[in-house]
């Protein structure tokens, strides 16, 4: 078994003040109004020409704070620690999230199912600790997202804070460690993906060339279907969350109604803090569902990343003059 790691330890650091964008409220009434007019919902932006429309029609008419606020979005999160905090005026928008997601990628969806959906309501689930331990997102899928989106429409009464491990962070614990980072990056884990997905078997490493690709249950259900594998896999497992646990600094910011919260699922952990209802707060109290997030997954980012691949350097994004297609301005490393 492999232990768990649950995100109730010593508060991380808060989100500075630089990650944070605000969008007024005519930008959020535009960007509302555009996704009214186009007609969209859940299941007409599974298919990308809509993505795309609404992606043209956002850069035609939602304005220039809209095309300031995106570039800044992309800029945060090519630049350790990757993430970004974005409040638009007025009660929580699942447009303007949507907006924002394909302002950065596809919409991913690799189930394409009736019942799942791009746009996702994250609720907490009592039944698994997953989301309480250092993890990326979709580790079920046979290639992880590359950003996800949180929007909160519901805060947890009390607990709930999101946090943040960027890879810069882990990297630097690794240093001393140097076998294991090898073994890390070399040994391929053979994950099993969703159900829905066929239960087929990708075999990755937990440092890949595009990422990180790291979560407990996912790993316990690698070691499950290879019995003689499970060794190794269960002690690789075990070594890197020490690590992950021991890595400094990390961010904790509790998500307000209305934020939304964009980082890099490759190069970054993340974990959320046990929720409470406001009565139940306390040990013993037992996780309440009353937190509701809306999450989006994306894929194939849409602007050429001015930072090297994650894990081509251990400063945390040098810049290749080669690949300067996107011009950082304000914010430096
Ligand atoms: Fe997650």
């Amino acid at each position: 078994m492999i232990p768990s790691a649950p995100g109730a330890g010593p508060a991380g650091e808060p989100l500075p003040a630089a990650v944070r964008t605000a969008l007024s409220e005519p930008t959020a009434a535009r960007v509302a109004d555009l996704w009214r007019e186009l007609g969209l919902d859940d299941a007409t932006l599974h298919d990308e020409d809509a993505q795309r429309g609404l992606r043209d029609a956002l850069a035609d008419r939602a304005g220039e704070e809209w095309r300031r606020a995106c570039a800044r979005v992309r800029r945060l999160l090519d630049t350790p620690p990757h993430v970004a905090l974005v409040r638009a005026a007025g009660p929580p928008s699942p447009p303007v999230l949507a907006a924002l997601s394909v302002c950065l990628g596809r919409l991913e969806d690799p189930y394409r199912r009736s019942w799942s959906r791009v746009m996702q309501e994250i609720v907490v689930d009592p039944g698994s600790d997953d989301a309480l331990a250092w993890h990326v997102d979709s580790p079920g899928w046979p290639r992880t997202n590359d950003l996800t989106c949180l929007l909160c429409v519901t805060p947890a009464a009390a607990g709930g804070r999101t946090e943040i491990l960027p890879w810069t962070a882990i990297a630097r614990e690794l240093r001393s460690a140097a076998e294991l980072r090898a073994e890390l990056a070399a040994r391929k884990i053979p994950w099993v993906l969703d159900e829905a997905l066929g239960s087929r078997v990708v075999h990755q490493p937990v440092i890949g060339p595009e990422g990180l690709r790291f979560m407990r249950g996912s790993l316990e259900r690698a070691a499950a279907a290879h019995p003689r594998d499970a060794p190794w896999i269960t002690s690789l497992c075990r070594r890197f969350a020490e690590v992950a646990e021991r890595a400094r600094p990390y961010l904790s910011h509790r998500l307000e109604e209305g934020e939304i919260l964009v980082f890099d699922n490759h190069r970054c952990l993340h974990r959320r803090g046990p929720v409470h209802t406001a009565e139940g707060a306390g040990e013993g109290a037992g996780e309440s569902a009353d937190r509701l997030l809306i999450r989006t997954r994306i894929g194939r980012p849409a602007w050429r990343r001015s930072v090297a691949a994650p894990f081509a350097d251990d400063s945390g994004g040098r810049r290749h003059r080669s690949d300067a297609a996107y011009s950082p301005e304000g914010r430096k490393e």
